[in-house]
């Protein structure tokens, strides 16, 4: 039986026994957006409580670039060849063991692994509402997830205020919708050419920047409850005078929040809760977060580079078929 490699795919045979095959994009080092490959592999399947979908489209989040980019390789190391994508869409084509209440066929949207390929293993995944696109819905889980852990951080009733450092990304435009939806008053920084972004979503928008606690108290002079940064824009110090105090502040995206007191949040905890709530309030027409940029599996490079600059108002997704 004669042994055949794509570039860095996983070795496979030419004989009759082959197993199925798909692409996927994959990387073998740590490295710019330029290390990703488009490589052949065989079709994962699903372990116990897994499925299988044909993915329709991944979302791209900021995890996937900087664990390409070795970022996050004293937490995360990379097992190469890697593939890369946690979030996707798609028709459901195989159940693992244990699996109940989904079936082959099934449009459905979740969070898993390698999912930027024709086909990736989901580990948590709810049906699509009819007139939810494959495109949006991928876009939805990390951002949602992400949303609800922060507001579940602190402890809030209605009426009270918070500060969204960064309220036009994914992450913030899901936290401004869940926290409106909960009675809160949101403040939302953001560049000025997606203030109206960020306005459309509930919530009060600045620019962030110098000045910021002073801009801030002009709009909440009742002053902030609790504030969650989610830019990782080194303004920790700022967010601790505004609400008086470090555990009413939530980062995910600043490592020196530990030594300030401030609350770290980087595991996530309830994906089938999130997803539950996305499709409560997207049905309820309460929550959007448009897809911004649209790349094809083959663009997934220039995918990630564009996750990486940033200062787009929704998600990035990667459609496939
Ligand atoms: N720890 C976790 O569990 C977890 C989970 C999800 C995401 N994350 C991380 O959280 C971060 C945000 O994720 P995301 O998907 O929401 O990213 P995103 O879509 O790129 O959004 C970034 C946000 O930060 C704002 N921003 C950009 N530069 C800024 C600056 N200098 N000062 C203040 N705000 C600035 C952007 O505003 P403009 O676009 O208007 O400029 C935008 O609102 C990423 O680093 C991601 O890796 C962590």
């Amino acid at each position: 039986m004669r042994q055949v490699s794509t570039e860095y795919g996983d070795s496979h045979t030419t004989s009759q026994e082959a197993t199925a095959r798909m692409k996927a994009i994959q990387f073998k080092e740590y490295g710019g957006p330029e290390v990703l490959r488009l490589v052949d592999v065989e079709l994962p399947e699903p372990g116990e409580g897994e499925i299988r979908i044909e993915v329709s489209a991944a979302g791209i989040n900021g995890v996937d670039y900087k664990i390409r980019a070795g970022y996050l390789a004293d937490f995360m190391p990379t097992v190469f060849p890697s593939g890369t994508g946690i979030d996707a869409s798609g028709v459901v084509s195989s159940l693992g063991p244990g699996v109940q209440g989904i079936s082959v066929g099934d449009r459905v949207f979740g969070n898993g692994r390698n999912t930027v390929a024709e086909s990736a293993i989901l580990t948590s995944w709810a049906q699509i509402p009819d007139d939810l696109s494959f495109e949006e819905a991928a876009g939805y889980p990390v951002a949602v997830e992400t949303a609800r852990r922060l507001l579940n951080a602190v402890n809030l009733t209605a009426g009270q205020t918070i500060l969204v450092s960064g309220a036009s990304g994914g992450v913030g435009s899901a936290v401004v919708q869940l926290a409106t939806q909960r009675g809160l008053n949101v403040i939302g920084t953001a560049s000025a050419p997606n203030h109206p972004y960020v306005r459309d979503r509930g919530a009060t928008a600045i620019t962030y920047g110098e000045d910021l606690v002073d801009r801030v108290r002009a709009v909440a002079p009742e002053g902030i409850d609790a504030a969650f940064d989610i830019a990782g824009s080194g303004v920790l110090k700022e967010l601790i005078e505004l609400t008086g105090d470090p555990s009413r502040v939530v980062t995910i995206a600043d490592f020196s929040g530990a030594e300030l007191g401030v609350q770290m949040s980087t595991s996530s905890t309830d994906f089938p809760g999130a997803l539950a709530e996305a499709i409560e309030l997207f049905s309820a027409g309460k929550f959007s977060i448009p897809v911004a940029r649209e790349f094809t599996l083959e663009q997934a490079a220039q995918a990630h580079e564009s996750c990486a600059m940033g200062h787009i108002a929704g998600r990035i997704v990667a459609s496939v078929r």
